[in-house]
């Protein structure tokens, strides 16, 4: 049977970073990289090598995930890793998106990452890791954020409470929930919304956090927090009311939610 591992939103930032990673493991055979763009993805295979497939799919599409079950029956696979780590932000409010974006985030974020557990649990062993990215954006809500961080949220209590549930099939569940990075997530959340997130403290590069993400994972842990800041950010809104941390967020975003959008 072929070991491998899935990476999804493996081309560019994070996932990159896990593939390096998961690349280092000498059980496993494949890893099988997921993101829309191919030639993304045969550049990853360039840099990384051959033992990187790409596999390229919109997982905002949950017909062209249930594929994905096929593939892994048809090559007998065993899947030792699988990173949910494809997600994407919109920094603006609620009424800056139409219909249609907000729920492909909904798709992606959340049902993207449910679809993909729920076709890849039959063929994992015991000793087997999932690892979905959740974010800091989980330990509140966030004005202006809304919709990401609600996703995040989602990802974060779903992880740990089927962490629980896969005990018994000697699987592990890991929510990894890293504050800032630096990646192309920027580019497609900046929309230029006048009400938006623009101060971004404790930035981090994003090798650290999926280094500490697996190592936490295979010690079985349901959670993963990467830097003082974030835990400090953790600790806050665990012992704060959560209507003071939305208070302090638009302090620190010097956004005013009286002001009308001109007036920022
Ligand atoms: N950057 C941060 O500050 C930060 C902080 C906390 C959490 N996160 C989380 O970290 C994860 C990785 O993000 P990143 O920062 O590394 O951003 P990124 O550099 O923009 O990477 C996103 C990856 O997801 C893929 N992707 C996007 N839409 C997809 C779709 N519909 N189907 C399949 N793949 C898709 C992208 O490739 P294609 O465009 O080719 O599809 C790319 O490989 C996300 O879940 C994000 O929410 C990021």
């Amino acid at each position: 049977m072929k070991k491998i591992a899935i990476i999804t939103g493996a081309s560019t930032g994070l996932g990159r970073e896990f593939a390096k990673v998961i690349r280092k493991k000498e059980e496993i055979d494949e890893i099988w990289a997921i993101a829309r763009h191919q030639d993304k993805l045969n550049r990853l295979r360039k840099q990384l090598g051959k033992k990187i497939r790409p596999v390229p799919m919109d997982l905002s599409k949950s017909d062209k995930i249930e594929k994905l079950g096929d593939m892994l029956s048809a090559e007998q696979a065993t899947v030792l890793y699988l990173i949910n780590n494809a997600g994407y932000a919109k920094f603006c409010s609620y009424g800056d998106l139409s219909v249609r974006d907000s729920i492909n985030m909904i798709d992606l974020n959340i049902s993207g990452v449910v679809a993909m557990g729920l076709i890849c649990i039959p063929f994992m062993p015991r000793g087997s890791h999932i690892i979905n990215v959740s974010s800091q954006a989980a330990f509140q809500p966030l004005p202006y954020q809304n919709l990401y961080s609600s996703t995040k949220a989602f990802v974060r209590n779903y992880t740990r409470a089927l962490n629980v549930e896969l005990k018994d099939r000697g699987i592990t569940a890991t929510a990894v929930c890293p504050g800032w990075l630096k990646t192309n997530l920027y580019e497609r959340a900046d929309i230029g919304a006048a009400k938006a997130t623009k101060r971004f403290y404790g930035m981090n590069t994003p090798d650290k956090v999926a280094r500490k993400a697996v190592e936490d994972a295979e010690k079985g842990k349901d959670i993963s927090i990467y830097s003082f800041y974030v835990n400090f950010c953790h600790i806050g809104a665990k012992l704060l009311p959560q209507k003071l941390m939305m208070e302090l967020w638009l302090r620190q975003q010097h956004i005013n939610p009286y002001s009308l959008p001109s007036q920022q």
